[in-house]
């Protein structure tokens, strides 16, 4: 997939991953869309593109609200004539605490956003996308949404959730000419842990967000079929194919998650 004069669709776009990808979409002349619920931040970042010669709209979007979604979708064809990327991104999380401990609340508001929020975007975009020819849909999961790990269930729950939807849809859309591309970060240093009541999350663990940006979107250039990003992230997955019991173990003797 060529980036340049692409119309791209960012949720989460004003902060952490989807607002650093808005600013790398834009350097390779992708014309991007930023969602989000932080109206002022979106405008910010749409200033700040718009200053570096290539154009933003921003969209001031609530992904758990369907006829927001459908309202995004049409500002960006009305003000770039279609959509070409969709970087389902918004996400939230909740306060940690162990599956029995989670409230009822915190598990249907992370549904609505991490799963909901994402089937919204689809439903919304495809026909767009159809009209053009074809298109991306990128999911920004989380490697949890490979290998469950403790004292995270309804977070882990919500991005299975979107990993499963998305591979039913990858097939769906192939005879449509839009691709689905899956992407597993692994963590990630963001406001994301601060803005769920996790700030207790060490700092050292996390990778630097403008390299995890880069490689999602060297992933939507290559039309990856799923990116697990980085080393960490490959070795949980892998370790967890081949050796699931070991991975068990491990998690239940780490006191820290
Ligand atoms: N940081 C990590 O370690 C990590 C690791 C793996 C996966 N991820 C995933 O990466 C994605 C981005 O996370 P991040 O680290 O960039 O976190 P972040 O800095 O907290 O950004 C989250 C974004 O989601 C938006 N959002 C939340 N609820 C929304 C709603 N109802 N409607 C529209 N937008 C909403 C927020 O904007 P508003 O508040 O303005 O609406 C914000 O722009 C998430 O899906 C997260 O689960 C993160």
């Amino acid at each position: 997939m060529k980036l340049k004069n692409k119309v791209v669709v960012i949720t989460g776009a004003s902060s952490g991953i989807g607002k650093e990808l808005a600013f790398q979409f834009a350097r390779k002349g992708s014309k991007v869309v930023l969602a989000a619920r932080n109206a002022a931040a979106l405008e910010e970042i749409a200033a700040q593109i718009w200053k570096t010669g290539q154009a933003a709209l921003a969209v001031p979007t609530d992904v758990t609200q369907r006829f927001q979604v459908d309202r995004l979708m049409q500002a960006a064809s009305a003000e770039f004539g279609g959509v070409d990327i969709l970087i389902s991104n918004a996400g939230v999380s909740h306060a940690t605490g162990t599956a029995m401990e989670t409230k009822e609340v915190d598990i249907r508001a992370t549904m609505e956003v991490n799963y909901m929020g994402g089937v919204f975007g689809v439903w919304a975009a495809v026909p767009l996308m159809e009209k053009r020819g074809g298109g991306q849909i990128v999911f920004v999961t989380s490697i949890v949404g490979k290998r469950g790990v403790a004292r995270n269930a309804a977070y882990c729950a919500s991005k299975f959730a979107a990993q499963g939807f998305a591979e039913s849809l990858r097939p769906e859309l192939s005879r449509k000419n839009i691709r689905v591309t899956t992407i597993c970060p692994p963590g990630v240093d963001t406001p994301f842990f601060a803005n769920n009541g996790r700030a207790d999350v060490r700092k050292f663990r996390l990778h630097p967000v403008q390299k995890i940006a880069r490689l999602i979107v060297k992933a939507c250039e290559q039309e990856k079929r799923e990116a697990l990003l980085t080393m960490d992230a490959k070795l949980l997955h892998w370790s967890n194919v081949f050796f699931p019991k070991i991975v068990d173990w491990a998690i239940a003797k780490n006191k820290e998650v």
